[in-house]
């Protein structure tokens, strides 16, 4: 159950939030709980964060450790501050950062380098939905993120299923809808790899999961998890999602 704070919350905030989440979730133990605050609040928030069960991650990473890329943040230095995930793909950064399934190719790969795990995020638009693309577009994004990755690098990738029509919008996809491209997302994935590692992959479904809709969702056979934006910013709604 990951919270994408996007652009939210200050270092302050961040880090007087994390520690309220923190006193929330002691002593659970039967899921995995990751926040990605903006890359600034990261140090503050891993520092808080040390003797918690909740993990950290970043919402991007670069595709190289080190070099003239004015705006960056490299995998070498996430790791080295103590993260554990990072977000690639992420259909926002594809709209407003021209990312593109190449580029997440490359950071996935360096991402992988560094020992971190990678939250890789797929999804089509309203209009392609409409248009009835919605497997060919996921199909083509599956295709570019993946190429090159191996068998056992499976274990450090997360795949998110984030509808861009459902994200920040309160119009979720229906748990049936989101299942059945999980279930797509599953098959290309025994296609490509094998049936073992597609029934081993964790798929989340992320746009407007809310407290309401998350027993729902996460009761569908192959949706195993959340990508939570707007209401992973508040104690009550994201620790509601947490222990749904
Ligand atoms: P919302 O939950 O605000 O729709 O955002 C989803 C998302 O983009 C998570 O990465």
């Amino acid at each position: 159950m990951a919270g994408n704070w996007k652009m939210y919350k200050t270092v302050k905030e961040s880090v007087d939030f994390v520690k309220q989440l923190d006193e929330k979730f002691k002593g659970i133990q039967d899921r995995e709980i990751v926040v990605c605050p903006v890359s600034l609040s990261i140090p503050g928030v891993v520092d808080a964060l040390r003797f918690s069960n909740i993990q950290v991650g970043s919402q991007d990473a670069h595709w190289e450790n080190e070099g003239a890329y004015t705006g960056n943040v490299s995998p070498s230095m996430f790791k080295d501050i103590g993260i554990k995930y990072v977000i690639l793909g992420h259909s926002e950064k594809r709209q407003y950062d021209a990312e593109t399934d190449q580029r997440i190719n490359r950071k996935l790969k360096n991402v992988l380098k560094n020992g971190l795990r990678a939250i890789v995020c797929v999804g089509e638009t309203l209009a392609e939905r409409e248009g009835g693309r919605t497997e060919k577009v996921i199909e083509t994004q599956l295709t570019g993120c993946f190429e090159g990755i191996g068998l056992g690098d499976l274990t450090e990738i997360v795949i998110a299923y984030e509808p861009v029509w459902a994200i920040g919008t309160g119009k979720n996809a229906t748990p049936e809808q989101a299942n059945e491209v999980h279930v797509f997302i599953r098959k290309w994935i025994e296609a490509k790899y094998n049936q073992e590692a597609a029934g081993a992959i964790r798929i989340q479904y992320g746009g407007s999961v809310k407290p309401e809709n998350v027993k729902q969702l996460m009761g569908q056979p192959d949706i195993d998890g959340a990508l939570v934006g707007g209401a992973a910013l508040k104690v009550d709604s994201f620790s509601a999602i947490v222990q749904f």
